[in-house]
């Protein structure tokens, strides 16, 4: 029998990732035959560890924090989201032998809030906050739904200034701080800080959520993080965190490599039932 097709996520740390189980479950619901590992690794080991991993037949790889601005540099060639990312999430080993960078997170976060949820984005107007890597990955796929407008808030608004630069020949964005936010409000608000990780929310005015509108967090835990509490206590129509995301940049990821696309709706649930 020939052996399986390997694929792995590398990230440090590793050992919690839901990206082995959740690509176990894609390839018994596809019949597809492969192997997907979490391996941890250090920064200062990428190169020579992806390099070695597809020397030795490994097929592709997910790369996830803190290293996907390394996967983007390793990359010969990049998907144009990814290179607007700046960040890589998903390589492939082409035909050729080169090596192909993707970002699967953007793309994961519409189709979770378009087909999983019905949340309109086209014409909407869309609040990110925080400027970081996080940020980055969502913003072209965001644009190319096009919002009325997006704006990026940030603690640091140099930052966020910095951000907007790069992406304004493909819609309409504007940066501000977050003080700049009283007098304005959103239908989408998606919440791309780091600050859920230490349970605290950036200042957000009582008004900042439009009636009927939607809240969105990257992050996922098994309670509800402090800023889907936040959208829940100011009424959001739907408050959501980002185990769908997840899930759908998996998905995107499953597709990329093996040209079949996984149904996503059944495994979100299994997760979600799990978080109890
Ligand atoms: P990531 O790659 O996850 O986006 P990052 O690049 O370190 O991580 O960026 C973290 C983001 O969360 C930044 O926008 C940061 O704001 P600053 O640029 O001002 O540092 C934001 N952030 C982190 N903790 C925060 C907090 N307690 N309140 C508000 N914003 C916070």
């Amino acid at each position: 029998m020939s052996e399986l097709d390997r694929y792995a996520v590398l990230g440090q740390p590793i050992s919690h990732s839901k990206s082995p189980r959740i690509h176990q479950l894609f390839a018994e619901q596809t019949g597809e035959n492969l192997q997907y590992n979490a391996i941890e690794v250090p920064a200062e080991q990428f190169t020579d560890l992806v390099t070695s991993f597809f020397a030795n037949g490994g097929k592709g790889l997910n790369c996830t924090v803190p290293l996907k601005e390394l996967a983007w540099a390793y990359a010969e060639f990049k998907t144009e989201r990814a290179q607007l990312a700046k960040a890589v999430n998903t390589l492939v080993l082409q035909k050729d032998g080169s090596v192909l960078g993707d970002n699967t997170d953007g793309i994961g976060l519409v189709t979770d809030l378009k087909h999983n949820h019905g949340i309109v984005l086209s014409g909407k107007r869309i609040l990110i906050l925080g400027a970081g890597g996080a940020s980055r990955g969502i913003i072209s796929p965001l644009l190319a739904e096009e919002p009325e407008n997006i704006v990026i808030a940030n603690r640091t608004l140099t930052k966020a200034q910095q951000l907007v630069t790069e992406f304004t020949e493909k819609g309409n964005i504007g940066a501000c701080g977050f003080e700049d936010l009283s007098t304005q409000s959103f239908d989408l608000i998606i919440n791309a800080t780091s600050s859920s990780l230490t349970e605290e929310l950036p200042p957000l005015s009582d008004d900042l959520l439009s009636k009927q509108g939607s809240c969105y967090d990257l992050a996922y835990s098994n309670k509800a993080t402090v800023f889907v509490r936040w959208g829940l206590e100011h009424k959001a129509l739907k408050s959501l965190d980002g185990l769908g995301m997840l899930v759908e940049q998996a998905a995107e990821a499953f597709f990329i490599w093996r040209g079949v696309r996984p149904q996503t709706a059944a495994i979100i649930d299994l997760l979600n039932a799990e978080r109890h």
